[in-house]
């Protein structure tokens, strides 16, 4: 049994020496590896009488268990230490502050379609949505405009292509978000209170036109609906949209096919040192096309014009983010300038509300 000690203390030795993982298996394999020496002790074992086995066997037992636990606690130790000396190098001070990250901003148009959408939805209205590419009923026919009518020709419109023989009329680019009116019409049924914000899009370019804009319409149908309401709720939109306490609106008859009567609606206003004010002055500035939607529209749209009636509007989105906003050029909302976005637009975090404040 010297032979076990002397073992023992050999290897016991040779493992507190081990100074890397590569030479801690090397022992492993000298001592309890297939051919290792304690391995091949123990193969011994059936060489002997059991006499002898009685001993030898749980003495090599205890030499083996006693070895590994040794192999084992090097290991430990040896990856502790170079976990040590990794964490050194790698050392992260978290205290530091954070590095500033540019977050995208929110465009002014979708800004104003949101707080646009709050503020009627405080008032009843609920958000109706139609295709962009629109059939020529929608877009003009079912609004009253036939195709005979001179409407159709100031709507410059994009006409889609058509297959060669199909004589059916052309789907268009929708010219207004008024079609909207019609599918609200069809899909709800009176009584209706919608507004409808879109892209629209029409043939012009200069610097108070772009090809695409985008516009609101507004409908309120019920059975006693009148001008007087109209005025009321245009009122009290533009208050809380341009953040006044007073406005005043000019009612101007004008026309348009889809309407009986048919106002234009001025804003009071002043402009002073290039500078808007609104609700004060003594100019005024056309912010919207209005009327009592005319029967026969209605009729389109599948509502009995003899029980039902209401007012539409459609207002220029980005007109009024214009004005209320301060930015000067209508081109510039489309060109996707990093500088102009990050200069105009709005932190994600500021989703307009009525009570915590429209433009964050
Ligand atoms: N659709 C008209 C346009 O694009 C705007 C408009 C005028 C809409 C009067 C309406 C309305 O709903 O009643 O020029």
């Amino acid at each position: 049994m010297d032979d076990i000690a002397s073992i023992r203390s050999r290897y016991l030795e040779q493992v507190a020496q081990a100074d890397s993982p590569d030479a801690l298996e090397s022992v492993r394999l000298a001592a309890l590896g297939k051919k290792g020496e304690i391995s091949l002790k123990m193969r011994e074992l059936g060489k002997m009488t059991p006499e002898e086995r009685q001993q030898a066997g749980p003495a090599l037992n205890a030499l083996k268990t006693e070895i590994d636990a040794a192999l084992r606690a090097r290991k430990a130790a040896l990856e502790d230490a170079a976990l040590d000396e990794r964490l050194k190098g790698e050392w992260l001070d978290v205290t530091l502050p954070a590095r500033p990250r540019r977050m995208g901003t929110i465009h002014p148009v979708s800004q104003v379609m949101d707080e646009l959408t709050a503020i009627f939805a405080d008032m009843g209205f609920s958000v109706a949505e139609g295709p962009q590419v629109e059939s020529d009923w929608y877009n003009f026919d079912a609004l009253n405009i036939p195709p005979e009518h001179p409407a159709r020709q100031e709507h410059d419109t994009f006409f889609m292509h058509r297959r060669e023989g199909d004589n059916t009329p052309p789907h268009v680019l929708r010219t207004h978000t008024s079609p909207v009116q019609i599918r609200a019409m069809q899909d709800q049924g009176a009584p209706l209170r919608v507004i409808a914000p879109g892209r629209v899009y029409r043939m012009d370019m200069d610097q108070t036109h772009t090809p695409m804009f985008h516009q609101v319409e507004g409908l309120a149908i019920d059975r006693d609906i009148s001008m007087a309401n109209l005025k009321w709720t245009l009122e009290e939109f533009c208050r809380a949209f341009f953040e006044v306490d007073h406005v005043e609106l000019r009612f101007r008859a004008s026309h348009f096919p889809f309407t009986e009567p048919s106002a234009e609606v001025d804003i009071r206003c002043s402009w002073q040192g290039g500078q808007l004010k609104i609700g004060e002055g003594d100019d005024w500035m056309e912010i919207l096309g209005s009327g009592m939607v005319h029967p026969k529209v209605l009729q389109a749209g599948g509502i009995d014009p003899n029980e039902w009636q209401g007012f539409a509007f459609g207002v220029g989105i980005d007109r009024i983010a214009m004005l209320k906003y301060g930015i000067p050029d209508l081109r510039t909302f489309f060109e996707g300038d990093l500088r102009w976005l990050r200069h105009y637009g709005f932190s994600a975090l500021s989703v307009p509300t009525l009570a915590g404040g429209l433009s964050g």
